[in-house]
């Protein structure tokens, strides 16, 4: 058993394995299921994971092919870009509330792990929370 582990598939901190390592990788992202949400996972160029909402924010078009450039997703359906480490809209800009959901990810041991964040929990608070 990996260190760490409390219960087949969960952390200590309540992160779920979805996927080994190696699986993960750029576009098209892998679409795993947490706790019943929708979640894709993916690699950027500089090594990090990360793990966001599988529809755009814009007009809900899937993001399983979406572009990214640096920590910055752009959706390819009319080109909404999102920053990948707040989650904030940066083109157009202009509408505060439209943020692409993201969660919280770690990657150990080879595997990748995902806890999804408060806003998107059933009975959650709003909140994110960081690791
Ligand atoms: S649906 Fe993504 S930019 Fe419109």
């Amino acid at each position: 058993m990996t260190a760490g582990r409390t219960l087949a598939g969960v952390d200590e901190d309540g992160f779920v394995r979805v996927a080994a390592s190696a699986d993960v990788g750029g576009a098209p992202f892998l679409r795993v299921t947490v706790a019943g949400t929708e979640v894709l996972v993916g690699r950027l160029a500089d090594g990090t994971v990360r793990a966001f909402s599988p529809r755009c924010p814009h007009l809900q078009q899937p993001l399983t092919s979406a572009i990214v450039t640096g920590s910055t997703l752009e959706c390819p359906f009319h080109f909404y870009a999102y920053d990948l480490d707040s989650g904030a809209n940066t083109f157009p800009g202009d509408d505060a509330d439209l943020a692409l959901p993201l969660h919280d990810v770690r990657e150990r041991d080879g595997e990748v792990l995902v806890r999804l964040r408060d806003a998107v929990r059933p009975g959650g608070t709003g909140r994110s929370a960081t690791s």
